[in-house]
């Protein structure tokens, strides 16, 4: 089984067992603090990578996007299905299936925000996924915007304290900006 398929299989799964409502709950926080970040786009266009049950596309497209358009991809057939679903209201959201890698064209995969070198307990998730991930420190993700072009760099943990981060000995949620260069 390729690599696309094997995860497409376990979110998938996820999807069908009703964990994308628990992993909205356990997100949830993190992702307020970084969208607290994001200042109002009026007319821009947002583009969630892996948007789950599409959760996030909605606070984006109600919000600082409201009068812009919001894209969502993800790899999962049902997390579309969920994430259609949750958006079918908003006339300013799209939700399509496609393969990261495959849109972008690249060989390497990182899959953060909270599986990175600094959470060692995040070490063991693609043996007990079954999918291959590739483990990068908070500097690999800054090296990792540079190279893409990059400037203006900042990085910020994001609710190190939750009872799922702190239980595990979580550092927290990794975010990291860049401005494209004008
Ligand atoms: C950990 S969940 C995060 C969901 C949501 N963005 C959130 O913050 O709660 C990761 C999502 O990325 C999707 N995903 C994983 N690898 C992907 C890939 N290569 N291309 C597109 N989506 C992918 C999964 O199907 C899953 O829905």
């Amino acid at each position: 089984m390729s690599q696309s398929d094997s995860v497409r299989c376990v979110f998938d799964t996820w999807a069908r067992d009703h964990h994308a409502s628990g992993m909205e709950g356990r997100h949830r926080v993190s992702v307020s603090e970084a969208f607290a970040h994001i200042p109002d786009q009026p007319g821009g266009r947002y583009l969630e990578i892996g948007v789950g049950n599409g959760y996030g596309l909605r606070a984006m497209a109600e919000h600082q996007f409201r009068s812009g358009t919001c894209f969502g991809l993800d790899v999962s057939e049902e997390m579309v299905r969920q994430a259609c679903e949750k958006n079918a209201d908003l006339a300013n959201v799209r939700v399509e299936r496609a393969d990261f890698l495959d849109c972008f064209q690249t060989t390497s995969s990182a899959s953060g925000p909270r599986f990175f070198k600094e959470n060692p307990s995040s070490h063991s998730w693609p043996r007990e996924m079954g999918v291959d991930m590739v483990l990068w420190s908070v500097e690999d993700y800054e090296q990792g915007f540079k190279s893409a072009g990059l400037t203006n760099i900042r990085q910020a943990f994001f609710n190190p304290n939750s009872e799922a981060n702190a239980d595990a000995g979580l550092l927290g949620t990794l975010g990291t900006w860049g401005v494209k260069p004008e």
